[in-house]
């Protein structure tokens, strides 16, 4: 695989990396996307299932969906592409990843700096008082509550209508303004705020490079758009970068 010379120039002297990821960087591991040909919200419509007044309305419907994903994705292993994220945060002195997806497979791969926009499906939280839960719950035996205040318990995950957690997203706000290679990789690119940090890169003077195999909105405005599957594209990068770093 080839890469340009302007993008392997600049990778050659950065010291600062910031990578966006989205669902399609885990659908070499087998996690269903939510948008495209066999995206979830295909099947099913995010304002049923991914938004609080869902879950109040039917917290067993929506604990359901989410214990199937937790399920499977418990069940799934990080690809090649979570790998070559692993191997370029040893490469460049500075390197973070922004992700949002809640499959928790960057940490799993490896990655020590993942900066979680949209929460993690693996932890869940009270819906009430915001306690932390880690432990599993058994969603068939009933809703969980929390034995503070009584609340239900819900995944720790953001949904539609809410806002991110504020911490982080300043944390990615500010790395992307750092950055001078930012990839987005992944994400269809529409879903705010998330979807204008690799705009913020660019605005501050970082090369921009998408990795998905199809157009976003993103595609024109990005410095390269590296047209494929991020389990290919990504370890055919990390083989050039160990040649010039
Ligand atoms: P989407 O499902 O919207 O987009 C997945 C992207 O991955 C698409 O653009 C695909 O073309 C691309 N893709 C598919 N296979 C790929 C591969 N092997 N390599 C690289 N790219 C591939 O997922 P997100 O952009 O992550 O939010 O969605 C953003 C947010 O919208 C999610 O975090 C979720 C969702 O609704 C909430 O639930 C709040």
């Amino acid at each position: 695989m080839e890469f340009s010379e302007r993008l392997l120039e600049r990778l050659k002297v950065a010291y600062t990396v910031g990578v966006l990821t989205g669902a399609g960087i885990s659908a070499a591991s087998g996690v269903p996307t939510f948008r495209g040909k066999d995206g979830l919200w295909n099947k099913y419509r995010p304002e049923e299932l991914a938004n609080f007044e869902a879950f109040q309305t039917n917290p067993k419907l929506v604990w359901e969906w989410y214990d199937w994903r937790r399920k499977l994705i418990q069940q799934v292993k990080p690809n090649l592409a979570h790998y070559a994220l692993v191997d370029m945060e040893r490469i460049f002195p500075e390197f973070a990843i922004i992700t949002q997806n809640v499959d928790n497979l960057h940490q799993r791969a490896g990655n020590q700096h993942v900066i979680e926009l949209h929460g993690n499906i693996l932890r869940s939280k009270c819906s009430r008082c915001g306690k932390p839960y880690l432990q599993e719950f058994d969603v068939k035996q009933g809703i969980p509550t929390c034995p503070d205040c009584g609340g239900l318990i819900r995944p720790d995950v953001v949904w539609f209508g809410e806002t991110l957690p504020e911490n982080n997203l300043h944390q990615a706000q500010e790395f992307a303004m750092a950055s001078e290679v930012f990839f987005a990789i992944g994400t269809s690119a529409v879903v705010e705020p998330a979807a204008s940090l690799p705009y913020i890169a660019k605005g501050n003077g970082a090369y921009v490079v998408e990795i998905n195999p199809e157009d976003t909105p993103l595609s024109d405005a990005a410095d390269e758009h590296l047209k494929g599957p991020a389990d290919q594209i990504l370890p055919a990068l990390v083989i050039e970068l160990e040649k010039i770093r």
